[in-house]
């Protein structure tokens, strides 16, 4: 049998990138969180002194872009939070960035985490999670990891730049952040993530069990 591709989709800060990580240890799939493909993307760009909104600009760092730089230590932080936003709103990103997604599942199935894997990447995925919380909370979730990493921008200001950012990654023409159909919906608002965790199993479980 064909080794299984999850996809996790959703905003920032709904908590798809530790249930990805906790769902792909207890199938042992690889795991692959795709929100830093962009970001390193950004990052390149910023090092380059470039625009991030400069089409030609993103679209080169893309097709430069090594795996290596995945694992860069400076991909967080809303300087990068922002540059990521605007190069994945270019059509030639999104396009350069779509092989090396693809070519990551192939030989052992993966779970992956972003925006666009159960719609565009991986529309035929054998399960597909969207996972959401309410702006406010999430923005509160954003707020603490900031202030434990040493920053303490004020709450209203995270939310107000998580908005900016969600309503971004919603309105762009490209592979706009949205619900596959067939995906099973998650909303951890209300929940701890050892309970989000339990559901997303549960779901996978009953997808991948299903006939
Ligand atoms: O999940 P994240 O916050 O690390 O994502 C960084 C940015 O990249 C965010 O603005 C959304 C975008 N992104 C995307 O457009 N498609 C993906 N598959 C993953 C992330």
């Amino acid at each position: 049998m064909k080794p299984p591709v999850i996809a996790i989709d959703g905003p920032a800060a709904a908590g798809k990138g530790t249930l990805a990580r906790r769902l792909a240890a207890a199938l042992d799939l690889p795991y692959l969180d795709t929100g830093l493909l962009y970001r390193a993307v950004g990052r390149r760009v910023l090092d380059g002194g470039g625009d991030p909104a400069d089409g030609a600009a993103a679209a080169a760092a893309a097709a430069a872009l090594t795996p290596a730089e995945l694992t860069r230590r400076d991909l967080r932080g809303p300087e990068v939070d922002r540059a990521a936003s605007l190069v994945a709103a270019q059509p030639l990103v999104r396009a350069r960035l779509l092989d090396f997604q693809r070519g990551f599942a192939t030989e052992r199935g993966a779970v992956l985490d972003g925006r666009d894997i159960g719609t565009v990447v991986f529309p035929a995925a054998a399960v597909k999670l969207f996972v959401t919380a309410s702006l406010a909370a999430r923005a509160e979730r954003r707020w603490r990891e900031r202030r434990a990493g040493g920053t303490a921008p004020t709450l209203s200001a995270v939310e107000a730049e998580m908005a900016a950012r969600d309503a971004l990654d919603a309105a762009r023409a490209v592979s706009p952040l949205r619900p596959a159909p067939d995906a099973v919906l998650l909303d951890t608002t209300t929940l701890d993530p050892d309970a989000a965790f339990a559901q997303a199993l549960a779901a996978v479980r009953a997808r991948l069990d299903a006939p």
